[in-house]
């Protein structure tokens, strides 16, 4: 049961002129509850009813007509406050939960509609590296999201499996490379030596035109070129689904940046068509310097397409094979630029949708020494880090619960759980840390602390014997405060999930949960379970079942696991 909006349609009855929706954007949440549920300012009000605020607050108060939720109206100075009363509270959230489970929180108002996001998109033949984590969380929380409002989530995950890594790649495997010892070491030892085609190439400038030339080999269709990029991305894929199995995420569609080769050229006729190339310096390019901004590359002066190119037409395919309502893109900051460019470019060429492309940036990962790159070969490798999480993990379970079944995917679970909890904690665009003594903690605001919290309510539920709540439940034992305080954060739970994909951030439901568990904790110390009785027992009971669907259901939103004992 959604209160605001209740209490917005009883404002709105007490008074033709104002209409519904208006107010319910007006309604606020006190940040004290002695404040009230809801409050609702009057100040916006003066100037159509020509009227001090508290005055009309007095009046509209009066004819506001009680409704069965309503426990009391109070006015203060200009504002309305609104008393929703416990018991109706706590049996409109503790029966919908018991009710839908973890659908709880879920709603329809994306239906009928795709939304694409474009997400992950590692480059072959590089490896994956912590920075890639922060695309592929972030898009996956918001895949788990959008499906929650009701959309048709599409997640493509648009890998960088052509360009001009793939020449010099050729290059450095003919002069470097050892076939065995890149089938045992697969991306390392590549990377390795793409390194080091770079650390060369600085003194001989030879390798670069070789470079350029495989390339261009591999786009006329050279079967020697084609055989090694295929290997590569063989190599590349293997390794980034092992990575991908352990995150437990999955694409609906793997075409990436090779997938639009045949698909280009039409795009180059269309923009030459509609009159928006030109040359420069015999490159191909779309001006932009009307909308203050460099040029966006089309074609090489070889010929050779780019990044840009390959963006353009993706989005059309995508456009055309999904009918999209959104398509997002979700990449560092450092390609704001990029998207900027070519989002332009689309709308040139004459396309409403182009509206409906949304760039989704993020901020760096940091591990305290700036940011990662792999051509430097400073890189992080994303596995290297969930190793040493999950590592650290199952030493605080020995410590902590060494009789623990099951102790090696637990420390799995926690351990990722805990990597990806502490990406998702903030705004997208602040940056984050990666301190895998605070990410661990079971204390602070972390994956673990909201992960401990749902198996200690479902190792409440498994003493009393209680899967599900079969049983009536007298709601005028569980008024008090820290009762009430857990059961109204629940009732938010789907205004969250609503706000979390209108604004494209997920920490709203991280955070979220970290609330619930705070009031919960302080509900299971205010309450003791055990030594209560009867009613007052299978009521308490309940709280605790709804507490635990909710957090269940909130981790899965964001990708984590929630492991009934740890
Ligand atoms: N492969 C790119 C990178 O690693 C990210 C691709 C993002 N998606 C896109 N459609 N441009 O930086």
């Amino acid at each position: 049961m959604d209160f605001k909006n209740k209490t917005a349609a009883l404002i709105a009855a007490a008074d033709d002129a104002l209409k519904k929706e208006e107010i319910e954007a007006m309604i606020e949440i006190p940040a004290d509850n002695k404040m009230g549920d809801f409050a609702f300012p009057c100040f916006r009000l003066a100037k159509t009813m020509k009227k001090a605020p508290n005055l009309i607050a007095e009046e509209l108060a009066q004819k506001i007509e009680k409704s069965d939720f309503i426990e009391s109206i109070n006015v203060v100075n200009a504002y309305i406050n609104f008393f929703i009363s416990k018991e109706f509270l706590m049996k409109s959230v503790i029966e919908e939960i018991k009710e839908k489970k973890e659908a709880y929180g879920r709603c329809n108002i994306g239906k009928g509609k795709n939304i694409v996001l474009d997400y992950s998109s590692p480059n072959i033949a590089k490896p994956f590296h912590v920075g890639h984590l922060r695309s592929t969380v972030i898009g996956n929380a918001l895949y788990n999201i959008f499906n929650a409002v009701g959309y048709n989530s599409v997640g493509i995950n648009h890998l960088g499996d052509w360009g001009t890594q793939f020449g010099k790649l050729i290059v450095a495997y003919k002069k470097w490379g050892d076939k065995e010892v890149i089938e045992r070491d697969d991306i390392k030892e590549l990377s390795r030596i793409y390194v080091k085609f770079h650390e060369e190439a600085q003194n001989d400038e030879s390798l670069n035109d070789e470079a350029r030339s495989w390339l261009v080999k591999m786009q006329e269709g050279d079967k020697e070129a084609l055989e090694l990029w295929k290997w590569f991305c063989d190599l590349s894929m293997k390794e980034f689904n092992r990575i991908y199995k352990r995150l437990g995420i999955k694409f609906d569609s793997y075409a990436g940046e090779s997938f639009y080769n045949d698909k280009m050229q039409a795009v180059v006729d269309e923009l030459k068509d509609k009159n928006l190339l030109t040359e420069s310096e015999g490159a191909q390019i779309v001006n932009l310097e009307k909308y203050n901004m460099p040029p966006c590359l089309i074609l090489r002066s070889d010929g050779g397409t780019l990044y840009p190119t390959r963006d353009i037409s993706a989005a059309i395919y995508r456009k055309k094979t999904y009918d999209f309502d959104k398509c997002l893109y979700i990449t560092a900051l450092d390609q704001n630029l990029h998207f900027a460019q070519w989002f332009k470019v689309i709308e040139l060429m004459g396309y409403d949708w182009a509206k409906d492309l949304v760039h989704i940036p993020f901020g760096l990962v940091s591990l305290g020494d700036g940011k990662l790159s792999t051509r430097e070969g400073r890189v992080v490798l994303m596995e290297d880090i969930l190793n040493s999480s999950v590592e650290k993990t199952l030493n605080i379970i020995e410590e902590k619960n060494p009789n623990l079944k099951n102790k090696q995917q637990t420390a799995e679970q926690v351990g990722i759980g805990a990597v990806i909890f502490n990406d998702l904690y903030n705004s997208r665009i602040k940056n984050v840390v990666f301190d895998l003594e605070r990410m661990l903690s079971f204390e602070g605001e972390t994956g673990p602390y909201v992960q401990y919290t749902h198996a200690r309510a479902c190792s409440i539920l498994k003493k009393e014997n209680v899967s599900e709540i079969d049983f009536d439940i007298d709601y005028s034992k569980i008024t008090d405060e820290a009762s009430v305080n857990v059961c109204k954060l629940l009732s938010q739970f789907g205004d969250k999930i609503i706000d979390a994909a209108n604004k494209y951030e997920p920490y709203i439901v991280t955070r979220h949960l970290v609330d619930i568990c705070q009031a919960f904790n302080k509900f299971y110390n205010e309450n003791n379970i055990k030594l209560s009785e009867g009613d007052l027992k299978n009521a308490r009971i309940a709280v605790v079942y709804a507490v635990k669907t909710v957090i269940s259901a909130g981790l899965k939103l964001i990708g984590v696991s929630a492991p009934a004992q740890m």
